[in-house]
């Protein structure tokens, strides 16, 4: 059985770890600096195996110790948002965190994939990449996974589909400059053009970009937490060989899409040494313009952590 662990035992962490329990993926090792927090949320989840027909084992730890030679490690410690906050008012306190947690993989699992959560997500892949000192196709973000399934979401309700029928792209930072791509938008074989009216898809272009905010507003305190633990959980799937698609993450390009050294949302595909390929297609000039000002985005924030 392969070895997961999860750092950080908040909402987005403690779900999952669920998932990878549930869908009996893996071991789970779940760790957080709090006290009790992932030891009686790792306990609970291992008491619901016998009913999900899982052999996962789960532990919960304050110890890295605990989590050596994990094969994939999920980061999604630092705080989130609460309402009238964006993901880049986070930067500097995460930053810190992720760093800290980050060298502690690379000493305990020098191995492991890392898939980076927290917020603001592609400046904290950067901050992973740099602090565990991996290769960079080891050190993937999350976010156009979460993103892609949300507009996918909005499109199923809009155009009553099944939202296994419909397939979305969102590229880009996972921030407000993200990029959904309505040219890689279909409802079964029909492209979006013709499936819904163009203001509706503006609409629900707009919708995907604040997804995250809505959920804030709805919470007050905290921000989402099901779809980014199943995006990430699907990120994982596709690592593990259990499934093979392409999927929107944040990797490091060097070239691809005309951009360098800079962590941003492209398709790609993942396997069992992390990123394997990152699938470029033709974009318009006004979706290179849009990922370029995304990207740009996200330097500017690796310069503030800098300074
Ligand atoms: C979201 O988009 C928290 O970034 C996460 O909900």
């Amino acid at each position: 059985m392969k070895k997961i662990t999860v750092v950080g035992a908040g909402n987005v962490g403690a779900t999952t770890a669920q998932l990878i329990a549930e869908k009996n993926l893996a071991d789970v090792v779940l760790i957080d600096i709090a006290e009790g927090i992932p030891q009686g949320k790792a306990l609970d989840m291992l008491e619901a195996c016998p009913l999900w027909q899982s052999d996962s084992s789960v532990t919960g730890t304050n110890d890295y110790a605990d989590t050596a030679g994990s094969d994939i490690v999920v980061i999604t410690a630092g705080l989130a948002r609460k309402p009238g906050m964006s993901r880049d008012d986070l930067l500097m306190a995460n930053a810190k965190i992720v760093k800290a947690v980050a060298e502690s993989i690379a000493a305990t699992s020098p191995d492991a994939i890392i898939i980076v959560v927290s917020n603001p997500m592609d400046a904290m892949a950067h901050v992973a990449k740099i602090a565990s000192g991996f290769p960079s196709k080891r050190v993937i973000g999350m976010g156009g996974v979460l993103d892609s399934s949300r507009m996918r979401t909005f499109i199923a309700l809009e155009a009553k589909a099944h939202p296994k029928d419909v397939k979305a792209m969102v590229l880009g930072g996972h921030g407000d400059l993200m990029v959904p791509m309505a040219s890689l938008t279909t409802v079964g074989d029909k492209c979006i053009a013709d499936v819904l009216p163009a203001d509706k898809v503006e609409q629900i272009i707009e919708r995907t970009k604040t997804g995250g905010a809505e959920i804030v507003s709805h919470l007050k305190t905290g921000s989402a937490y099901y779809a980014p633990a199943a995006s990430t959980v699907e990120m994982i799937e596709n690592i593990l060989g259990r499934k093979s698609e392409i999927l929107p993450c944040s990797v490091h390009l060097n070239g691809e899409y005309g951009i360098s050294g800079v962590y941003v949302g492209v398709p790609v595909k993942l396997g069992a040494s992390g990123l394997e390929e990152i699938i470029v297609h033709k974009l318009s000039d006004s979706e290179q313009q849009a990922l370029n000002k995304s990207a740009e985005a996200v330097e500017g924030l690796i310069k503030k952590i800098q300074n």
